[in-house]
């Protein structure tokens, strides 16, 4: 976990002012792109819910880490879609980000989230707005939240609190 995190804080592009003036966005691609680094993050990822039956991936860089994390745990893997990506039927859930607003959606005849301990993954928590409407649409859908990962918590921003309900880990907090 200590290379892991070690690695994040050191090859994290910050960048001010994207996608909107005023925020600063962190961009983990160098990490992701480095082998030792992503596999490290897996592996501290995959420890945090060992008993998860299923991970969901937030679009679009949750994908890349919930395909690693549920081939780790030898289990499946949801994408949860922005919207506008699914076929219909789907289940909607809108949410504020830093910079307007957005919408999530999964598929709505979602039977594979019903009863099922599920782990969520994305790649940074900012306001929380991204990861609320996450846990929100998977309980609607009956799914039992085991855990709630990332990466990359910015800790100013307040995310931690959207989520005081269930277990939140991140790898970095600055
Ligand atoms: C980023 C990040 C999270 C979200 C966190 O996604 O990947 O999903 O913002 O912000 P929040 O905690 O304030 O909701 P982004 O909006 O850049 O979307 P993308 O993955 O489609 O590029």
């Amino acid at each position: 976990i200590h290379q892991a995190a070690a690695a994040v804080t050191a090859n994290t592009r910050w960048v001010d002012d994207f996608p909107t003036p005023g925020v600063r966005f962190a961009d983990l691609t160098p990490v992701f792109a480095d082998g030792p680094a992503f596999s490290s993050i897996i592996t501290a990822l995959s420890s945090v819910a060992p008993d998860a039956e299923l991970v969901a991936g937030i679009d679009a860089r949750g994908f890349l880490l919930g395909g690693g994390i549920a081939r780790d745990l030898g289990v499946g893997v949801l994408a949860v879609r922005k919207a506008g990506k699914l076929p219909p039927p789907v289940q909607t859930c809108e949410y504020t980000l830093e910079y307007g607003t957005a919408a999530i959606e999964i598929p709505g005849d979602s039977k594979i989230l019903h009863g099922r301990r599920v782990l969520i993954v994305d790649d940074v928590l900012a306001t929380g707005g991204t990861l609320g409407a996450t846990v929100e649409l998977l309980e609607r859908a009956g799914a039992d939240i085991v855990g709630v990962t990332v990466v990359t918590e910015i800790e100013a921003l307040g995310g931690r609190a959207r989520l005081a309900d269930y277990p939140l880990t991140s790898l970095v907090r600055i």
